[in-house]
């Protein structure tokens, strides 16, 4: 298998240094000798990606994923282990890196397009693209410095992927642009799929790694707990590292039981369109849980079709075991088999207290002659 980009045993190591601690004789004695601690933010990671591979990387907060996108990008150097790229690559790494604050984005466009090996000449022709594909003509004459965050990205992708690399490489940064903005670079991300490109990119959206990457490295704590294929990613993501979180944005640490079935009444896992369905989770408790019931759908590509509203599920469990039963008038989905998620969590959704992800496959059968994602049922009249 040839590769693009090759990482053998990667470490990185901080030096971190610190002054606390020390008393001022210490300080006398020893002048500028404070203590110096190693940090690891990677440890032995070692991966191949292949050409035309998109790989979501998924990790918590501080698990090394910008240090290995940056040890890819030769920002930093690993400690010991190496990285092998072959092909040209450009990279978006975390807001700030990349650019001169001084200068104006016009220059910015000019010296990072000619660092990413382009001439002044090809930059001229394609600069108009870039300005105009991060909408940024008024103000490209302005210093980057006075830039709001959202245009700083703005610029650093259309840069990124206005120089065609064969490897593109973005840290999550694109969070940062507002959801038109960000529908456009998925177009963009898509556009580089279809061309055969490579793509390594970092997201905390589970959903959006599962849609649109073929396989997922999961790092957790400097270390690579997987690598294999997204949803199953994801799920290792969820369910163990995060202690799986449902809700966007949430950050969920803990887990308070565990979800150990799900089930219909006739045994099987079928709902009719427009028909009542119902289901039963059984959950262990470890611990006295308030929370709310959240379930969520997915469809075979791994898009999220529905996730439901937790407040209106409240649910209370002492420790033990217990079953939760869940019923609704009509399956508004039309035919398809869905992923089903289960899971309780806290107030406001901010933390899955509970999860289990890709829980049962539901099969949903549709008699009628209606066509796309969900049933509308309207009722028709004449006057
Ligand atoms: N230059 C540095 N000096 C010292 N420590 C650093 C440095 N850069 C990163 N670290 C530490 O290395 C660890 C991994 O950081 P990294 O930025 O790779 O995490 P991350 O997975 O990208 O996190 P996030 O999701 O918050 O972006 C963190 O504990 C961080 O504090
Ligand atoms: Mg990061």
């Amino acid at each position: 298998m040839t590769f693009v980009v090759r990482a053998d045993s990667v470490s990185k190591n901080f030096r971190l240094h610190s002054e606390r601690h020390r008393s001022f004789k210490d300080k006398l004695l020893r002048p500028g000798q404070g203590v110096t601690t190693d940090f690891t933010a990677l440890a032995d990671v070692s991966f191949e990606i292949s050409s035309g591979e998109t790989v979501g990387i998924l990790g918590r907060n501080g698990s090394g994923k910008s240090t290995l996108l940056k040890c890819i990008c030769g920002v930093l150097r690993p400690t010991s282990g190496q990285v092998l790229v072959r092909g040209s690559l450009a990279g978006l790494l975390e807001l700030g890196a990349g650019f001169q604050p001084e200068l104006s984005g016009r220059d910015n466009v000019y010296l990072s397009a000619s660092m990413l090996g382009m001439s002044t000449k090809s930059v001229d022709a394609i600069f108009d693209d870039i300005v105009g594909f991060a909408e940024l003509e008024q103000f490209i004459d302005t210093p980057v410095k006075f830039y709001s965050s959202g245009m700083y990205v703005r610029l650093g992708f259309s840069v990124a992927v206005s120089v065609e690399p064969e490897i593109l490489v973005v840290d999550e940064v694109l969070a940062v642009g507002d959801e038109r903005f960000q529908a456009k670079c998925m177009d963009r991300i898509r556009q580089f799929q279809r061309d055969g490109r490579t793509i390594l990119l970092v997201s905390h959206n589970a959903d959006q790694v599962r849609t649109l990457c073929d396989r997922t490295l999961v790092l957790d704590r400097s270390q690579l707990a997987f690598d294999g294929p997204a949803a199953d990613g994801v799920r290792v993501f969820r369910e163990r590292l995060m202690g799986a979180s449902p809700v966007a944005g949430a950050a969920a640490t803990r887990s308070a039981g565990t979800i150990d079935a799900v089930s219909m009444p006739s045994g099987r896992f079928v709902a009719t369109t427009g028909e009542k369905w119902e289901m039963s989770v059984a959950v262990t408790a470890n611990e006295p849980i308030e929370g709310h019931f959240v379930m969520e759908l997915h469809n075979e590509r791994g898009e999220l079709m529905v996730r439901s509203d937790w407040e209106v599920a409240p649910v209370s469990l002492s420790p033990g075991s217990h079953v939760i039963h869940v019923d609704s008038p009509s399956m508004s989905l039309l035919d398809g088999a869905y992923q089903v998620s289960v899971g309780i969590v806290s107030d406001f959704g901010s933390q899955a207290l509970v999860w289990r992800e890709q829980a049962a496959v539901l099969e949903v059968t549709y008699r009628g002659r209606g066509a796309g994602i969900i049933q509308l049922a309207p009722r028709v009249r004449v006057s």
